[in-house]
Parts: C-alpha cells; sequence; structure tokens
C-alpha cells in the first residue's frame, strides 16, 4: 500500500499486505511527504545535469543560484517534516532495537541542513568566470549530493526494517 512511497522518490509504488496499520498511523505524513518528495526530486533533477561540468554551470549560474536557495528552503520543510510526523518514533515503538539508527539518522539533519545552507550562500559569491571557483563548488555540492543520498536510502531501510518487523510480529 502507499506506506512505500514515502521514499520511492516518484519510483514505482510498492504493494504491502501490511499496509493498513501504518497507513493509519501515518496518513497525514504520506501526503505530506509525498508532496515534498516530489518537489525535492524535482529541484535535484533540475540542478543536477547543471552541475555536471564546469561550463554548462558557468552558462546556468544565475539559475543555479535561485535553485540552491530553492533547495535550501525545500530541505527545511523536508526534515521537519520527517521529524514532526515522527516516522522515527513509529521505527522504535515497532522495533526498539532500530532506536539507535532512527536517533543516529535524525542527528544527521542538522549538519546536512548547515551543509546545503552554507552551500546555497556560497554559491551567490562564487564568481561564475572562475573556473576553479565553479569546480570547487561542483565538487563540494556532490559530496553533500552524496552524503544525502546515503541519508534517504538509510531512512528508506529503516523504515523497511521496521515494516518486516511488523509483518514478523503479525496483524
Ligand atoms: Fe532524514
Amino acid at each position: 500500500m502507499k506506506q512505500l512511497e514515502i521514499s520511492s522518490q516518484g519510483g514505482t509504488a510498492t504493494q504491502s499486505k501490511t499496509g493498513t496499520r501504518m497507513l493509519a498511523v501515518n496518513a497525514a505524513f504520506l501526503k505530506d511527504i509525498k508532496d515534498d518528495n516530489q518537489d525535492l526530486k524535482k529541484l535535484l533533477d533540475q540542478i543536477t545535469p547543471i552541475t555536471r561540468h564546469q561550463q554548462t554551470a558557468a552558462n546556468h549560474w544565475p539559475e543555479l543560484i535561485t535553485l540552491m536557495s530553492d533547495l535550501r528552503d525545500q530541505l527545511a520543510l523536508h526534515f521537519s517534516l520527517e521529524e514532526a510526523y515522527g516516522y522515527f518514533d513509529d521505527a522504535i515503538v515497532s522495533a526498539p532495537e532500530l532506536s539507535v539508527t532512527a536517533e543516529v539518522l535524525r542527528s544527521e539533519h542538522p549538519s546536512l541542513f548547515a551543509n546545503i545552507r552554507d552551500l546555497a550562500d556560497q554559491v551567490s559569491e562564487i564568481c561564475s568566470d572562475r573556473p576553479d571557483q565553479v569546480n570547487d563548488f561542483i565538487a563540494r555540492f556532490d559530496a553533500f549530493r552524496r552524503d544525502f543520498e546515503i541519508h534517504e536510502e538509510s531512512e528508506l531501510k529503516l523504515i523497511l526494517d521496521s515494516l518486516d518487523d511488523d509483518l514478523g510480529v503479525g496483524d
């Protein structure tokens, strides 16, 4: 059912026989986080091709400044949604052994947000006709994107582990 769309990020929805209970718990969360994930994916899909090469980035610098600002704001919403709707808490309740993982993932939000905030600030200070500065920015953004992807994949795994635990207990 729909709970597996949480982190599908535009991928295919997966069916689950255990969906009813989780859907009831997280109905509001699902709608908001799905909208957020679509907006987030759209932004990353716009930024990624622009930041693939130095000259492409330089040619699109004003657009990139706007997109980085939008990404910072979207990630502020993204992290606050995850924390406000508390799927971490669901994971902890359903499987206490997952609580350490949940805490580690939640503790990553401030540093991830600090990184994207700094990148959004820096992009507006860089001279786009300086290839060294543009390349440095691209490298730092790539590092952020990898860290964020690992974080998101770990959250998806946490949710799936939690659902597996529910299935193991039996509904
Ligand atoms: Fe997160």
